[in-house]
Protein backbone atom coordinates (compact mmCIF):
# COMPACT_ATOMS: atom_id res chain seq x y z
CA UNK A 1 0.00 0.00 0.00
CA UNK A 2 1.18 3.13 -1.12
CA UNK A 3 2.65 5.91 1.86
CA UNK A 4 -0.41 8.76 2.23
CA UNK A 5 2.00 10.75 3.36
CA UNK A 6 3.15 14.06 1.46
CA UNK A 7 5.89 13.07 -0.66
CA UNK A 8 7.97 16.24 1.06
CA UNK A 9 7.22 14.44 4.31
CA UNK A 10 8.68 10.74 2.69
CA UNK A 11 11.25 12.21 1.78
CA UNK A 12 12.59 14.21 4.58
CA UNK A 13 11.87 10.96 6.47
CA UNK A 14 14.07 9.22 4.40
CA UNK A 15 17.03 11.75 4.60
CA UNK A 16 16.63 10.84 8.33
CA UNK A 17 17.98 7.70 7.64
CA UNK A 18 21.31 9.49 6.00
CA UNK A 19 23.93 9.99 8.55
CA UNK A 20 26.92 12.09 8.36
CA UNK A 21 29.80 10.30 8.38
CA UNK A 22 31.86 13.01 10.90
CA UNK A 23 29.20 14.31 12.83
CA UNK A 24 27.49 10.99 13.58
CA UNK A 25 23.75 12.57 13.17
CA UNK A 26 21.70 12.22 10.61
CA UNK A 27 21.01 14.89 7.72
CA UNK A 28 17.56 16.23 9.46
CA UNK A 29 18.45 16.74 12.72
CA UNK A 30 21.19 18.46 11.79
CA UNK A 31 19.23 20.78 9.63
CA UNK A 32 21.22 20.25 6.70
CA UNK A 33 18.45 20.06 4.17
CA UNK A 34 16.68 23.33 2.57
CA UNK A 35 14.63 24.50 -0.37
CA UNK A 36 13.22 20.81 -0.86
CA UNK A 37 10.63 20.99 -3.91
CA UNK A 38 8.72 17.96 -5.69
CA UNK A 39 7.79 18.26 -9.30
CA UNK A 40 6.74 15.62 -11.45
CA UNK A 41 8.72 12.82 -10.05
CA UNK A 42 11.41 14.60 -9.06
CA UNK A 43 12.40 15.87 -5.96
CA UNK A 44 15.49 19.24 -5.64
CA UNK A 45 16.92 20.10 -2.78
CA UNK A 46 20.07 21.70 -1.35
CA UNK A 47 22.52 19.97 1.29
CA UNK A 48 24.13 22.32 3.74
CA UNK A 49 27.30 20.95 4.49
CA UNK A 50 29.61 22.11 8.13
CA UNK A 51 32.14 23.07 5.69
CA UNK A 52 33.42 23.65 1.60
CA UNK A 53 36.47 21.28 2.78
CA UNK A 54 34.35 18.50 3.18
CA UNK A 55 35.91 15.50 2.76
CA UNK A 56 32.85 13.39 2.23
CA UNK A 57 30.65 15.46 0.26
CA UNK A 58 30.70 12.93 -2.83
CA UNK A 59 29.54 10.38 -0.30
CA UNK A 60 27.35 12.30 1.80
CA UNK A 61 25.28 13.32 -1.84
CA UNK A 62 25.21 9.82 -2.88
CA UNK A 63 23.59 8.35 0.25
CA UNK A 64 21.09 11.11 0.19
CA UNK A 65 19.86 10.16 -3.80
CA UNK A 66 19.59 6.91 -2.97
CA UNK A 67 17.55 7.52 -0.14
CA UNK A 68 15.55 9.31 -1.41
CA UNK A 69 15.05 7.45 -4.96
CA UNK A 70 13.27 5.04 -2.02
CA UNK A 71 10.32 6.94 -2.30
CA UNK A 72 7.86 5.42 -4.59
CA UNK A 73 6.77 8.26 -7.14
CA UNK A 74 10.50 9.73 -7.10
CA UNK A 75 12.28 8.94 -10.05
CA UNK A 76 15.07 11.67 -10.25
CA UNK A 77 17.00 13.70 -7.22
CA UNK A 78 18.45 17.10 -8.16
CA UNK A 79 20.59 17.80 -5.19
CA UNK A 80 23.07 21.54 -4.77
CA UNK A 81 25.52 21.22 -2.81
CA UNK A 82 26.33 24.36 -0.06
CA UNK A 83 28.38 25.11 3.13
CA UNK A 84 28.13 26.79 6.31
CA UNK A 85 30.67 26.65 8.43
CA UNK A 86 30.17 25.70 12.11
CA UNK A 87 31.61 28.17 15.00
CA UNK A 88 31.49 27.73 18.42
CA UNK A 89 30.43 31.66 18.64
CA UNK A 90 33.33 32.65 21.02
CA UNK A 91 35.89 34.79 19.19
CA UNK A 92 32.99 36.83 18.22
CA UNK A 93 32.06 37.37 21.57
CA UNK A 94 35.42 37.27 23.26
CA UNK A 95 36.68 39.19 20.57
CA UNK A 96 34.59 40.92 18.76
CA UNK A 97 36.10 39.02 15.18
CA UNK A 98 33.89 37.63 12.55
CA UNK A 99 35.98 34.81 12.58
CA UNK A 100 34.17 31.61 13.23
CA UNK A 101 37.50 29.38 14.12
CA UNK A 102 40.67 29.79 15.20
CA UNK A 103 43.22 26.77 14.51
CA UNK A 104 46.57 27.00 15.68
CA UNK A 105 49.44 25.52 13.70
CA UNK A 106 52.01 24.58 16.90
CA UNK A 107 55.22 21.88 17.14
CA UNK A 108 57.03 20.71 20.37
CA UNK A 109 60.43 21.59 18.55
CA UNK A 110 61.62 24.01 16.12
CA UNK A 111 62.65 23.25 12.48
CA UNK A 112 59.83 19.97 11.72
CA UNK A 113 57.89 22.44 9.17
CA UNK A 114 55.04 24.23 11.21
CA UNK A 115 55.00 27.00 9.30
CA UNK A 116 55.13 25.22 5.92
CA UNK A 117 52.05 22.85 6.95
CA UNK A 118 50.20 26.40 7.86
CA UNK A 119 51.01 28.45 5.09
CA UNK A 120 49.77 25.28 2.76
CA UNK A 121 46.81 24.61 4.85
CA UNK A 122 45.34 27.93 4.73
CA UNK A 123 45.45 28.09 1.16
CA UNK A 124 44.11 24.54 0.33
CA UNK A 125 41.55 25.80 2.93
CA UNK A 126 40.86 28.11 0.75
CA UNK A 127 40.74 26.52 -2.23
CA UNK A 128 37.96 25.03 -1.02
CA UNK A 129 36.12 27.88 -1.06
CA UNK A 130 36.45 29.10 2.72
CA UNK A 131 37.72 32.88 3.75
CA UNK A 132 40.81 31.66 5.53
CA UNK A 133 43.40 34.35 7.05
CA UNK A 134 46.89 33.46 8.31
CA UNK A 135 48.35 34.70 11.63
CA UNK A 136 51.97 34.39 12.46
CA UNK A 137 52.01 34.59 15.38
CA UNK A 138 55.94 33.78 15.68
CA UNK A 139 57.04 37.58 16.75
CA UNK A 140 60.57 36.78 16.83
CA UNK A 141 61.61 34.45 13.90
CA UNK A 142 58.14 34.77 11.64
CA UNK A 143 58.59 32.86 8.39
CA UNK A 144 55.11 33.58 6.57
CA UNK A 145 56.91 36.78 5.17
CA UNK A 146 59.03 34.41 3.04
CA UNK A 147 56.59 31.14 2.44
CA UNK A 148 54.07 33.51 1.27
CA UNK A 149 55.95 35.66 -0.80
CA UNK A 150 54.86 38.61 0.84
CA UNK A 151 57.24 41.82 1.59
CA UNK A 152 55.15 45.11 1.22
CA UNK A 153 54.20 47.02 4.33
CA UNK A 154 50.31 47.03 5.74
CA UNK A 155 48.19 49.75 5.62
CA UNK A 156 46.10 51.31 7.92
CA UNK A 157 42.61 51.65 8.03
CA UNK A 158 41.41 53.79 10.93
CA UNK A 159 43.04 52.46 13.37
CA UNK A 160 43.10 48.52 12.01
CA UNK A 161 45.98 46.95 9.72
CA UNK A 162 45.10 45.87 6.57
CA UNK A 163 46.44 42.24 5.87
CA UNK A 164 48.56 41.25 3.04
CA UNK A 165 46.75 38.99 0.52
CA UNK A 166 48.66 35.88 -1.16
CA UNK A 167 46.84 33.21 -3.08
CA UNK A 168 43.89 34.86 -1.91
CA UNK A 169 44.62 34.41 1.73
CA UNK A 170 45.08 37.37 4.10
CA UNK A 171 48.75 37.30 6.22
CA UNK A 172 49.35 39.27 8.48
CA UNK A 173 52.96 38.75 10.56
CA UNK A 174 55.12 40.79 12.70
CA UNK A 175 58.17 40.30 9.76
CA UNK A 176 55.72 42.98 7.94
CA UNK A 177 56.49 45.61 10.80
CA UNK A 178 59.96 45.14 11.71
CA UNK A 179 62.94 45.73 9.39
CA UNK A 180 64.36 42.40 8.05
CA UNK A 181 67.54 41.41 9.70
CA UNK A 182 66.52 43.11 13.18
CA UNK A 183 65.95 41.44 15.92
CA UNK A 184 63.40 41.63 18.37
CA UNK A 185 64.40 41.36 22.12
CA UNK A 186 60.79 41.06 23.67
CA UNK A 187 60.27 38.91 26.19
CA UNK A 188 57.06 37.29 27.74
CA UNK A 189 54.14 39.79 28.51
CA UNK A 190 55.25 42.04 25.59
CA UNK A 191 55.33 39.23 23.26
CA UNK A 192 52.09 38.14 24.42
CA UNK A 193 50.80 41.27 23.45
CA UNK A 194 52.17 41.25 20.23
CA UNK A 195 50.24 38.43 19.22
CA UNK A 196 46.97 39.37 20.55
CA UNK A 197 47.38 42.92 18.77
CA UNK A 198 48.08 41.24 15.39
CA UNK A 199 44.69 38.97 15.92
CA UNK A 200 42.24 41.86 17.64
CA UNK A 201 44.14 45.21 15.76
CA UNK A 202 43.97 43.88 12.29
CA UNK A 203 41.36 44.21 9.92
CA UNK A 204 40.47 40.14 8.95
CA UNK A 205 36.63 41.09 7.73
CA UNK A 206 34.81 37.87 7.82
CA UNK A 207 36.82 34.32 7.97
CA UNK A 208 35.94 30.89 8.01
CA UNK A 209 39.07 29.76 9.51
CA UNK A 210 42.42 31.85 10.79
CA UNK A 211 45.40 29.42 10.44
CA UNK A 212 47.86 30.45 13.50
CA UNK A 213 51.46 29.87 12.73
CA UNK A 214 52.59 29.59 16.45
CA UNK A 215 56.15 29.94 17.61
CA UNK A 216 57.79 26.69 18.32
CA UNK A 217 57.49 24.52 21.98
CA UNK A 218 55.89 24.86 24.99
CA UNK A 219 57.30 28.34 26.35
CA UNK A 220 55.21 31.23 27.66
CA UNK A 221 54.19 32.35 24.46
CA UNK A 222 52.26 29.00 23.34
CA UNK A 223 50.94 29.13 26.80
CA UNK A 224 49.47 32.65 26.90
CA UNK A 225 48.11 32.55 23.67
CA UNK A 226 46.44 29.38 24.27
CA UNK A 227 45.40 31.09 27.93
CA UNK A 228 43.73 34.65 25.90
CA UNK A 229 42.60 33.53 22.54
CA UNK A 230 40.01 31.50 21.80
CA UNK A 231 41.64 28.70 20.11
CA UNK A 232 38.97 26.22 18.20
CA UNK A 233 41.75 23.69 18.69
CA UNK A 234 45.51 23.24 18.05
CA UNK A 235 47.52 20.98 15.28
CA UNK A 236 50.43 19.26 16.38
CA UNK A 237 52.88 19.12 13.92
CA UNK A 238 55.83 16.35 14.04
CA UNK A 239 58.67 14.73 12.52
CA UNK A 240 58.63 10.98 12.06
CA UNK A 241 61.24 10.37 14.53
CA UNK A 242 60.83 9.40 17.87
CA UNK A 243 62.26 12.35 19.93
CA UNK A 244 60.55 14.87 17.47
CA UNK A 245 57.27 12.61 19.09
CA UNK A 246 58.27 13.21 22.30
CA UNK A 247 58.58 17.02 21.90
CA UNK A 248 55.01 16.84 20.50
CA UNK A 249 53.89 14.99 22.94
CA UNK A 250 54.77 17.89 25.84
CA UNK A 251 53.72 20.41 23.22
CA UNK A 252 49.87 18.29 22.90
CA UNK A 253 49.95 18.22 26.71
CA UNK A 254 50.31 21.49 26.97
CA UNK A 255 46.95 22.43 25.20
CA UNK A 256 45.39 19.58 27.08
CA UNK A 257 46.19 21.17 30.04
CA UNK A 258 44.35 24.48 28.70
CA UNK A 259 41.47 22.80 27.42
CA UNK A 260 42.21 23.42 23.76
CA UNK A 261 40.88 20.53 21.59
CA UNK A 262 43.60 18.48 19.65
CA UNK A 263 42.34 18.65 15.95
CA UNK A 264 44.97 15.89 15.44
CA UNK A 265 48.80 15.29 14.42
CA UNK A 266 50.48 15.87 11.40
CA UNK A 267 53.70 13.98 10.67
CA UNK A 268 55.99 15.92 8.26
CA UNK A 269 59.01 15.34 6.27
CA UNK A 270 58.16 11.13 6.60
CA UNK A 271 60.58 9.50 4.16
CA UNK A 272 64.00 7.64 3.75
CA UNK A 273 65.75 10.06 5.72
CA UNK A 274 63.74 10.30 8.99
CA UNK A 275 61.67 7.46 8.42
CA UNK A 276 57.61 7.04 9.08
CA UNK A 277 54.87 6.01 11.53
CA UNK A 278 56.19 8.81 14.38
CA UNK A 279 53.28 10.63 13.89
CA UNK A 280 50.31 7.74 13.96
CA UNK A 281 52.10 6.30 16.83
CA UNK A 282 51.71 10.04 18.54
CA UNK A 283 48.41 10.28 17.88
CA UNK A 284 47.70 6.48 19.20
CA UNK A 285 49.64 7.30 22.13
CA UNK A 286 48.02 10.27 23.13
CA UNK A 287 44.29 8.86 21.62
CA UNK A 288 44.10 12.28 19.14
CA UNK A 289 43.48 11.95 15.63
CA UNK A 290 46.21 11.29 12.88
CA UNK A 291 45.45 14.22 10.66
CA UNK A 292 47.78 12.40 7.64
CA UNK A 293 51.90 12.60 6.44
CA UNK A 294 53.34 15.03 4.29
CA UNK A 295 56.64 13.23 2.33
CA UNK A 296 59.78 14.85 2.39
CA UNK A 297 60.11 16.06 -0.87
CA UNK A 298 63.12 19.20 -2.10
CA UNK A 299 60.21 20.39 -3.76
CA UNK A 300 58.79 21.80 -0.70
CA UNK A 301 61.68 23.79 0.61
CA UNK A 302 62.20 25.42 -2.70
CA UNK A 303 58.50 26.62 -3.16
CA UNK A 304 58.66 27.55 -0.01
CA UNK A 305 62.01 29.76 -0.35
CA UNK A 306 60.66 31.39 -3.33
CA UNK A 307 57.14 32.39 -1.89
CA UNK A 308 55.07 29.51 -3.99
CA UNK A 309 53.82 26.81 -1.79
CA UNK A 310 53.51 23.30 -2.90
CA UNK A 311 50.01 23.35 -2.92
CA UNK A 312 50.20 26.49 -5.67
CA UNK A 313 53.20 25.22 -7.66
CA UNK A 314 53.08 21.33 -7.93
CA UNK A 315 49.31 20.74 -6.79
CA UNK A 316 49.29 16.85 -8.04
CA UNK A 317 53.07 16.29 -6.05
CA UNK A 318 52.38 13.55 -2.97
CA UNK A 319 52.98 16.63 -0.71
CA UNK A 320 50.45 18.95 -1.58
CA UNK A 321 47.86 16.16 -2.24
CA UNK A 322 49.23 14.68 1.29
CA UNK A 323 48.29 18.74 2.67
CA UNK A 324 44.91 18.95 0.68
CA UNK A 325 43.52 16.10 1.94
CA UNK A 326 45.16 17.23 5.54
CA UNK A 327 43.32 20.65 5.22
CA UNK A 328 39.57 18.54 4.47
CA UNK A 329 40.30 16.06 7.58
CA UNK A 330 41.22 19.88 9.76
CA UNK A 331 37.78 20.95 8.55
CA UNK A 332 35.57 17.90 9.33
CA UNK A 333 37.10 18.09 12.60
CA UNK A 334 36.91 21.43 13.83
CA UNK A 335 33.03 20.68 12.50
CA UNK A 336 33.24 18.32 14.75
CA UNK A 337 34.77 20.07 17.84
CA UNK A 338 32.12 22.60 17.33
CA UNK A 339 29.57 19.86 17.49
CA UNK A 340 30.85 18.52 20.34
CA UNK A 341 31.49 22.26 22.26
CA UNK A 342 27.27 21.96 22.27
CA UNK A 343 25.42 20.22 24.88
CA UNK A 344 22.42 19.85 22.29
CA UNK A 345 22.96 20.23 18.72
CA UNK A 346 22.19 23.77 17.72
CA UNK A 347 20.46 23.99 14.37
CA UNK A 348 23.38 25.09 11.68
CA UNK A 349 21.24 28.63 10.32
CA UNK A 350 20.97 29.63 14.13
CA UNK A 351 24.66 29.61 14.79
CA UNK A 352 26.05 33.45 14.13
N1 LIG B 1 57.79 18.08 3.72
C1 LIG B 1 58.92 18.79 3.55
N2 LIG B 1 59.84 18.40 2.66
C2 LIG B 1 61.00 19.10 2.48
N3 LIG B 1 61.31 20.21 3.15
C3 LIG B 1 60.42 20.66 4.04
C4 LIG B 1 59.18 19.98 4.30
N4 LIG B 1 58.52 20.68 5.25
C5 LIG B 1 59.27 21.73 5.57
N5 LIG B 1 60.42 21.72 4.87
C6 LIG B 1 61.54 22.68 4.96
O1 LIG B 1 62.09 22.56 6.27
C7 LIG B 1 62.49 23.83 6.76
C8 LIG B 1 61.75 24.12 8.08
O2 LIG B 1 60.38 24.26 7.80
P1 LIG B 1 59.51 25.39 8.52
O3 LIG B 1 60.17 26.69 8.46
O4 LIG B 1 58.14 25.27 7.97
O5 LIG B 1 59.56 24.80 9.99
P2 LIG B 1 59.08 25.46 11.36
O6 LIG B 1 58.66 24.34 12.23
O7 LIG B 1 58.10 26.53 11.11
O8 LIG B 1 60.43 26.09 11.86
P3 LIG B 1 60.63 27.17 13.05
O9 LIG B 1 60.49 26.39 14.29
O10 LIG B 1 62.04 27.65 12.80
O11 LIG B 1 59.60 28.21 12.90
C9 LIG B 1 62.17 24.82 5.66
O12 LIG B 1 63.32 25.01 4.89
C10 LIG B 1 61.10 24.11 4.84
O13 LIG B 1 61.08 24.53 3.49
MG1 LIG C 1 58.14 28.52 11.64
Amino acid sequence: MADSKPLEEQIMAQLGTVIEPELHRDLVTLDMIRDLTVEGGKAAFTIVLTTPACPLKDQIQREATEAVLRVPGIEAVDIKLDSQVTTDGRIRGRLNLDIANIVAVSSGKGGVGKSTVASNLAIALRRSGAAVGLLDADILGPNQPLLMGLNERPLFSGEKLVPLEAYDVRVMSMGFLVEPGKALIWRGPMLHGAIRQLLTDVEWGTLDYLVVDLPPGTSDAQLSLAQSVPLTGAIIVTQPQQVAADDALRGLAMFEQVNVPIIGVVENMSGEVFGTGGGQALATAAGVPFLGSVPLDPQVRIGGDAGQPIVVVAPDSEAAQALIQIAQEVAARVSVINFEQRDNVIPINTIG
